[in-house]
């Protein structure tokens, strides 16, 4: 699976730009795919994944409601229930939708008629970009925007879902067999890059596109204040476990000391212990330790733990978003095909803030000041969600490099760690 599939910003300026982008991404979701056998797109392993099968036809749900019936005259929908099938989370329909935990129970729509479903859908939305006429398009570019990013959410999705559905596996298979890892090595010396903060602006603002969340760009004030300048590492998280890390009240939160007790967590997730050596599967499968990647798969808490036992604390979103506003985007993404996160690049200055891992911050995912959701049922993908979550900056190895913006505000509950999740320290400076 060459990278350069994937390449290019998603734009549609024009409607010769809008097919090529469409079928560039309806394609890049098929691809990733292909490794899967039949009964693999079937299962659901955990209440918050969804199987492989729910997302090739819930993107393909998004835009059938949120562009063909609107805006196609004659489009005529696949299925009379696929709407209550594959709509995820949004009230404002009528259709209502079918329980998230038992995706995964469902055998039909079997996997082929879901292809036959996205032919559909293909088939009517190049007829729509080729045929809306002037007067639709202001409206229909946005929405087709946002499907088109959307889709590019669930295919970073696809893949952390389908590494959980084979970790739980007892026979740890590989999603792929082909995928680069990294020669067994020791971190870099970890040193912090210092910003004088004072009033500063993040957000986004201005042409292209960002998700509602971003915005408006408005002004923060910023504390003097140091970042890790790479990822924190696999050796450097062994050291706080042999420390006993997860056997120290002192260093947790509350919630996170509750929840380690009760998951009975003492490791991050997808680490085991082989021969009593620290493996950790992979989408390609289950693999020894190596001292020198980012650490990956673990919680807020887990992260701001370690962040304690260090001395130091996690970057406020503001912080990341600032070092990361002049830098250009370029790491370790879904582009690269390794699929797993991969050690520091040689160099000065700061590293790793792009791909490999997303990264924990400090920060609650709340509304900016000023902010304005969508109006009707769009506006319920990202609005709704702000509470009792955490902001993650920077993209991972499985999100395609084009869909990352600096101003990218992705979020998950705390305890969640089956997504590509790791952090870097940050430290106040005088
Ligand atoms: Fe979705």
């Amino acid at each position: 699976m060459p990278g350069a599939q994937i390449q290019g910003r998603v734009t549609v300026d024009s409607k010769e730009q809008a097919i090529a982008h469409f079928r560039r991404v309806r394609n890049w979701s098929e691809c990733l795919c292909k490794p899967l056998a039949v009964e693999d797109h079937v299962i659901q392993t955990r209440v918050e994944t969804s199987p492989p099968k729910w997302h090739l036809a819930h993107v393909s749900w998004f835009f059938e409601t949120f562009l063909l019936l609107p805006y196609l005259a004659d489009y005529k929908a696949f299925h009379p229930h696929f709407d209550h099938l594959f709509n995820s989370y949004y009230e404002q329909l009528d259709s209502g939708y079918w329980p998230r935990p038992e995706r995964g129970l469902l055998s039909r729509p079997g996997v082929a008629e879901i292809y036959d479903y996205r032919r559909h859908v293909d088939v009517a939305m190049n007829r729509l970009i080729d045929e809306c006429p002037d007067s639709d398009w202001e409206a229909v570019r946005p929405r087709l925007l946002i499907g088109l990013n959307h889709e590019q959410q669930h295919q970073e999705l696809l893949l952390t879902d389908i590494k959980h559905n084979f970790a739980y596996n007892p026979l740890r298979p590989a999603y792929r067999d082909d995928l680069r890892g990294c020669d067994l090595a020791e971190p870099d010396l970890l040193t912090f890059t210092s910003f004088a903060g004072g009033l500063v602006e993040i957000g986004h603002e201005g042409a292209g596109f960002a998700y509602d969340n971003e915005r408006p760009r408005h002004p923060v004030y910023l504390q003097p204040y140091r970042l890790g300048d790479r990822l924190v590492s696999n050796c450097e998280f062994l050291q706080f476990m042999e420390d006993g890390g997860y056997e120290h009240p002192a260093l947790w939160l509350s919630d996170g000391w509750q929840t380690i007790g009760r998951e009975g967590w003492g490791s991050p997730r997808y680490w085991e212990r082989v021969d009593g050596e620290w493996h950790q599967m992979t989408l390609g499968g289950l693999r020894p330790l190596n001292p020198s990647e980012p650490i990956v798969h673990l919680s807020y808490y887990e992260a701001d733990a370690y962040a304690t036992w260090s001395g130091r604390r996690l970057p406020t979103e503001a912080e990341w978003e600032w070092a990361a506003s002049t830098i250009p985007i370029s790491g370790n993404f879904a582009e690269s095909d390794r699929l797993h996160p991969a050690p520091a690049p040689t160099g000065e200055g700061l590293r790793q803030l792009f791909g490999d891992v997303w990264e924990w911050t400090g920060s609650a995912y709340l509304p900016y000041p000023r902010f304005q959701a969508a109006e009707g049922a769009l506006g319920e993908y990202n609005g709704k969600f702000m509470c009792n979550q955490m902001v993650l900056r920077g993209g991972s190895c499985a999100t395609p490099m084009d869909h990352l913006r600096p101003t990218y505000r992705n979020f998950f509950y705390r305890h969640e760690r089956w997504q590509f999740m790791g952090f870097r320290l940050a430290e106040d400076a005088v």
